[in-house]
């Protein structure tokens, strides 16, 4: 396989880190971009000092100067509480930082993959998704910030696809969990895991009924890099997630049991614009990229507990 040089940017985040650790693995030279909104050095300390391993401090909203074969756009906070915090520099993020990678893609001819969300299908009202559904999206919700400027840059992403041939790459993500996930940042894996490992009460929204699918993060970059590798005739999007779906309660239920913990389950009111329902349908994956899950829930989860165990 020939070596290529391979930006990443958000690289220091959760999904970002696992990405690079992957593509170093198979020899190529990565190129880690992130400004440590909510990335770590943490996350990259193991490739710190590895020779075809570089760290730029950078935000992905001012143009980028570098050399490389291929872009994955991963830039972005990803949780409620983080994209919420700053809800003007979310969709800045969202809409310069696409317009800045692919300024860079189209200056070098490389291929930009972005690490779009199942957020684009708002609260839907198919389900399972598919990529053919526009969406249900409130645009002047208190998630909109992020959901609005994910469409914006897929949007941006197809015209610059359609007016100047760069060559693109849409992943829709639907909810992934794994190491490195941040333990405070709100989403529901990693708070119902820490809860539990503190013994303290477990969070749950609503009656717990609604629900979600939950894709372990090695599973995600395999399929990450599968799509990078598709005919360049293939720009998405495509749905990336696991179509198994479960309720928010048996997740809780789960949890407690592989950690043995005594957290009682406690029961809080829906915040607004939280979907009911969200399960990817993953047929388009499955014939183009070849690609389908392979690690189950519990699975993920005892990796995912032994590592929140860890920090402890
Ligand atoms: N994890 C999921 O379940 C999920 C689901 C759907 C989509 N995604 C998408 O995948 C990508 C990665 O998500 P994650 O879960 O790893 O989130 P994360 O918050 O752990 O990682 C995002 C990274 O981007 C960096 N970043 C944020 N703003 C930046 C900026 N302006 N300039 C440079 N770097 C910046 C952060 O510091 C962080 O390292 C995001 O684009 C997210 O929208 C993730």
């Amino acid at each position: 396989m020939r070596k290529k040089k391979i930006l990443v940017t958000g690289g220091a985040g959760f999904v970002g880190s696992h990405l690079c650790e992957r593509l170093l693995g198979e020899g190529h030279e990565v190129l880690c971009l992130d400004n440590f909104f909510t990335g770590n050095k943490q996350n990259i300390l193991p490739f710190l000092d590895h020779p075809f391993f570089e760290l730029i401090r950078h935000d992905v909203c001012k143009p980028i100067q570098v050399e490389v074969d291929e872009i994955y756009n991963l830039a972005c906070p990803a949780s409620p509480i983080h994209y919420q915090f700053d809800p003007v520099k979310t969709i800045e993020t969202n809409v310069h930082g696409a317009i800045n990678v692919l300024e860079l893609a189209k200056k070098l001819k490389a291929k930009v993959l972005q690490a779009s969300t199942s957020e684009v299908y708002g609260d839907p009202h198919i389900h399972p998704q598919v990529e053919t559904y526009w969406g249900n999206v409130n645009p002047v919700g208190i998630r909109s910030c992020y959901d609005e400027g994910k469409r914006c840059a897929e949007t941006l992403f197809f015209d610059y696809h359609r007016q100047y041939g760069v060559r693109i790459k849409i992943g829709r993500i639907f909810n992934t969990y794994g190491p490195k996930m941040h333990p405070n940042d709100g989403r529901v894996v990693s708070n119902f895991i820490v809860q539990a490992l503190k013994n303290e009460p477990i969070t749950i929204y609503g009656e717990g009924k609604q629900t979600r699918s939950f894709c372990f993060v090695e599973d995600l970059v395999d399929a990450l890099i599968a799509l990078m590798n598709t005919e360049d005739s293939f720009t998405g999007p495509v749905n990336l997630g696991n179509p198994h779906e479960f309720q928010i309660l048996e997740l809780a239920q789960l949890v407690l049991e592989l950690t043995g913990s005594n957290s009682e389950l406690i029961f809080h009111p829906l915040p607004s614009d939280d979907p009911k329902q969200r399960k990817p349908d993953i047929s388009l994956a499955k014939s183009i990229l070849s690609w389908s899950p392979k690690i189950q829930l519990k699975e993920g989860l005892v990796k995912t507990i032994n590592y929140f165990s860890s920090l402890k």
